[in-house]
């Protein structure tokens, strides 16, 4: 990120200060997140899509408080997906009307939550849901804003288990075979329901922005056919997240700003072709505002050369703080950063402390031949999707994150404890 540098004896410093001082004093595995780069991230989607444009940060990816706050000073709004986020939003002190909230299945609780509190919209994922949403509104007293998500039936290029705009998947309804035309028949009809726009996610770690192109052409192709039939023009389109980052040197990811141009010429280009008042646009990126931002500090532990394979490092942590590489084969960098060495490059397997052998963290990399236990090796792009999705596997206990920020460190999730673990077991 942008606050790295190395000094000249080869210690990484990020935020100003020196790995090893990081590791001292929080110990590790541990993920730090640079609190300016992210600021930065979250400056540079707004400043890409303006004014006439929400940006809803994805708070899957990862969520705290403290990072609740930075998108509220920024500016941004926040996409969450189920009542723990929303409670994390609003307690601290995210407006309800910045908070949006997603979900194949929410829990008739969770929409009454939202529905209570006053969120933004709510993006509807199927029919059953439109009437849910409905009654739950009806009986509190309100008119719902609402979106409506739609899957366009382009493939995105990435893992299957993360591409969604395809229709044989569980999300969204479908825009073939007038599905969605019908479900926004049945919202237009409902009371509790302000139906406001449409929306679409069409996956994640996406390199190629023609799909979000695509997608973006046949929504707003959506919104003619429901002005032609119903005589209202929505005034909103959300294209959901998606956007790509760099974990290795191989990927070239898109900048905000050449999404945010295409997407806003393609649905002005479009609009006027129909005669629509262009919709505000609104986009939910998570991985490309925190993952860059975040690297996980492991310490070396027992190194096992195999003759004429590899070798196996072993860190303190695995696939309890990071499952994205056993889970969807994702690639990372590692890099020693408690020193600098002119030892030989040697193939390594970075693997974690877990009983089984798909607990790996970086699949091939070289490291220096000379690592030791005790070196401290840093796995860069990690502030999204890997806290979020951290387990207590083997009673691991989860890794804090640590905001790093004018040189000095301050945690914003903190290290669980035995005690946190013995908490939870009652029997
Ligand atoms: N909006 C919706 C409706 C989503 O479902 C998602 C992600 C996003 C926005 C944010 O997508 P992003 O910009 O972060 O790519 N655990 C997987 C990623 C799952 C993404 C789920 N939905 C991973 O680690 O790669």
């Amino acid at each position: 990120s942008r606050t790295v540098t190395r000094t000249p004896d080869g210690q990484v410093t990020v935020g100003g200060i020196e790995v090893a001082r990081l590791a001292e004093e929080f110990g590790t595995p541990a993920y730090f997140l640079d609190e300016a780069d992210f600021r930065a991230r979250c400056q540079a989607w707004r400043d890409a899509f303006g004014p006439d444009a929400d940006v809803f940060y994805a708070g899957k990816a990862f969520l705290s408080r403290a990072v609740v706050r930075w998108l509220h000073e920024e500016g941004l709004n926040l996409d969450v997906c189920s009542a723990g986020e929303l409670t994390t939003a609003l307690d601290a002190g995210m407006p309800a009307e910045r908070i949006a909230l997603h979900g194949n299945n929410k829990t008739p609780e969770e929409i009454e939550r939202a529905v209570a509190a006053g969120v933004g919209h709510i993006v509807l994922d199927s029919f059953q849901e439109i009437v849910r949403v409905a009654h739950i509104a009806d009986r509190l007293g309100k008119r719902q804003r609402v979106q409506i998500r739609v899957t366009v039936g382009v493939e995105a290029h990435t893992h299957e288990f993360i591409a969604t705009a395809h229709e044989d998947q569980k999300f969204g309804i479908a825009l073939a075979g007038g599905e969605a035309a019908e479900a926004v028949r049945r919202a237009l009809k409902l009371d509790g329901l302000e139906l406001v726009g449409i929306h679409s996610h069409i996956g994640s770690q996406i390199f190629d922005t023609a799909g979000f192109e695509v997608a973006a052409r046949r929504v707003v192709a959506l919104l003619a056919e429901i002005r032609d039939e119903h005589g209202v023009e929505l005034p909103e389109i959300d294209l959901g997240g998606g956007l790509g980052i760099a974990y290795t040197s191989d990927d070239d990811p898109a900048e905000p700003h050449d999404i945010a141009n295409s997407l806003r010429e393609i649905v002005t280009r479009e609009c006027a072709a129909s005669k629509l008042r262009t919709p505000r646009i609104s986009v939910e990126p998570g991985r490309a505002i925190v993952g860059p931002t975040a690297f996980t500090l492991y310490e070396v532990g027992t190194i096992k050369p195999l003759e004429g394979l590899r070798t196996y490092v072993s860190v303190d942590g695995g696939m309890s703080d990071n499952i994205r590489t056993a889970l969807y084969d994702a690639e990372y960098s590692v890099a020693l950063v408690s020193r600098s060495s002119d030892a030989e490059p040697m193939l390594v397997r970075v693997v974690g402390k877990h009983c089984e052998s798909g607990d790996i963290v970086v699949r091939d990399a070289f490291l220096p031949a000379d690592l030791a236990p005790g070196d401290l090796i840093a796995v860069p792009a990690t502030g999204a999707y890997c806290r979020s999705m951290a387990s207590n596997y083997n009673h691991a206990l989860r890794p804090p994150v640590v905001a790093v920020k004018d040189g000095a460190g301050r945690v914003i999730v903190r290290r669980e404890t035995e005690e946190d673990l013995l908490r939870l077991d009652v029997g």
